[in-house]
């Protein structure tokens, strides 16, 4: 698989504490990684650093083949890494209005933007969603609208804070259900997650933070 983002020795300190200090992190075209972590090891923030919501240093960066300056930001990493919130934020507007705010704001026709949100919503399943108001919205189904409403922008580079830690059962499922159609359609997906909630989908590969280091661990091979 063809490298998209490679970052050699990315450091990130809050003040005079260092919380990691990350050698080599290599993360392959359409691929999913699990980033696993105790709890204040650091997983949210190295989502956020590679979402460019929070910065850091790194001494070379490559993304989709190109030599880019990670700081400030890429502005190609800008377009095409997005980064989920493990409480989405939700306008309180309809769920396809949601789902189109990216679109509008890239300026994209009204015509297609109403055929990809129809689109992102029947991928989600949430078509039946459509015109409802967030503010009624369950747990899950706020996750996989978020997740539409990321896919719809057709990133390279999908980053998930702990997309299931607040779902069980059903729930949890159909948002892990939605992982490797990202993954086929080309895009890449890091997951945060606990190692207690370790998803074990086929072909996930796992990282590990720990002490401020990355642990790359074998691939799981069952299925969900
Ligand atoms: N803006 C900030 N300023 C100072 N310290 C911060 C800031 N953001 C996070 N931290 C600290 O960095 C550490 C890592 O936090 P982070 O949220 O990345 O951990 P996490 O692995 O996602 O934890 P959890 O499993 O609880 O979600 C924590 O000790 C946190 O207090
Ligand atoms: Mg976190």
């Amino acid at each position: 698989m063809s490298p998209l983002l490679t970052l050699h020795h990315l450091r990130k300190s809050f003040g005079e504490r260092q919380l990691f200090d990350i050698d080599l992190l290599n993360i392959a075209a359409g691929t999913a990684y699990v980033l696993t972590g105790l709890n204040g090891a650091g997983k949210s923030t190295l989502l956020r650093v590679l979402g460019g919501l929070e910065s850091a240093e790194a001494e070379a960066a490559a993304f989709a083949g190109e030599a880019v300056r990670f700081s400030p930001y890429p502005q190609a990493m800008r377009e095409s890494v997005i980064y989920v919130h493990q409480h989405p934020v939700m306008f309180s507007t309809s769920v396809a209005a949601n789902i189109a705010y990216g679109l509008v704001a890239r300026g994209v026709p009204r015509q297609r933007i109403d055929a990809l949100v129809d689109d992102a919503m029947a991928w989600a399943g949430v078509a039946h969603l459509r015109d409802s108001r967030t503010q009624t919205l369950s747990g899950g189904e706020k996750q996989r609208i978020a997740l539409a409403r990321a896919k719809v922008l057709q990133p390279r580079l999908l980053l998930l804070d702990e997309p299931t830690s607040n779902l069980d059962g059903a729930a949890r499922e159909q948002v892990l259900a939605l992982i490797p159609s990202l993954t086929a359609s080309g895009a890449s997906v890091i997951m945060a997650c606990h190692d207690r909630d370790l998803i074990a989908l086929r072909g996930v590969h796992r990282l590990k933070l720990s002490g401020g280091r990355i642990q790359v661990r074998a691939q799981r091979s069952r299925v969900a």
